[in-house]
């Protein structure tokens, strides 16, 4: 808990964070984002698609007017996918990925989706990040990308209607 205390300190400390829910005006400054982040980005009409898509969520985080990370999740009814998470490098390990999670988490919790899912490369270094938080590993799918292969991770989060059924 120290850790994610100080994190949330350190996040805080920063002078001015704001999380916006994403349009169709802000495909540009996910597609900024992406390009800095991602090895392999989305491009523009891949943003602008999943945007438009009404099963999808996007999130961008400005920090002090710039844009520093953005999250894409896809939910339905029952559960719900983690598409994209990034931060820009000079704002990292300062908690904000952590931020977007929880506040992902969150809406997930009130909508009453308790199971979250993503892909992720065995050997991305995210891998650690996703474990840290609350992702655990169910099934892998061997050599999905080239010869590396894919995790399947979940988390199970507390709905707000468990919640209410514990009190
Ligand atoms: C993964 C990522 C989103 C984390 O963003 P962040 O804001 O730095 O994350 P937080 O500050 O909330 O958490 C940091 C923790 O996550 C882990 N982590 C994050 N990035 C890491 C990296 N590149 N290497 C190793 N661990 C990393 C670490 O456990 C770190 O804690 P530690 O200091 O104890 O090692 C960011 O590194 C990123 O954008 N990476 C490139 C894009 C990517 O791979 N996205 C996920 C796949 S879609």
């Amino acid at each position: 808990m120290l850790d994610s205390d100080h994190r949330q300190f350190t996040l805080n400390a920063m002078c001015d964070i704001i999380f916006m829910k994403a349009d169709s005006r802000s495909a540009t400054i996910i597609e900024e984002i992406e390009k800095n982040v991602f090895s392999k980005p989305w491009n523009l009409k891949n943003i602008e698609e999943s945007i438009a898509n009404r099963l999808n969520y996007s999130e961008i985080a400005v920090i002090d007017g710039e844009s520093a990370g953005c999250i894409i999740y896809s939910k339905n009814s029952f559960e719900a996918e983690l598409l994209r998470i990034g931060v820009k490098e000079k704002f990292r390990n300062k908690g904000l990925a952590g931020a977007l999670l929880k506040r992902m988490f969150d809406t997930l919790s009130e909508d009453g989706i308790s199971e979250v899912f993503l892909e992720v490369n065995e050997n991305n270094q995210a891998v650690k990040f996703y474990n840290k938080n609350g992702f655990t590993e169910i099934a892998r799918r061997k050599n999905y990308y080239g010869n590396e292969n894919a995790i399947i991770m979940k988390a199970t989060i507390n709905t707000v209607n468990d919640e209410n059924t514990k009190s």
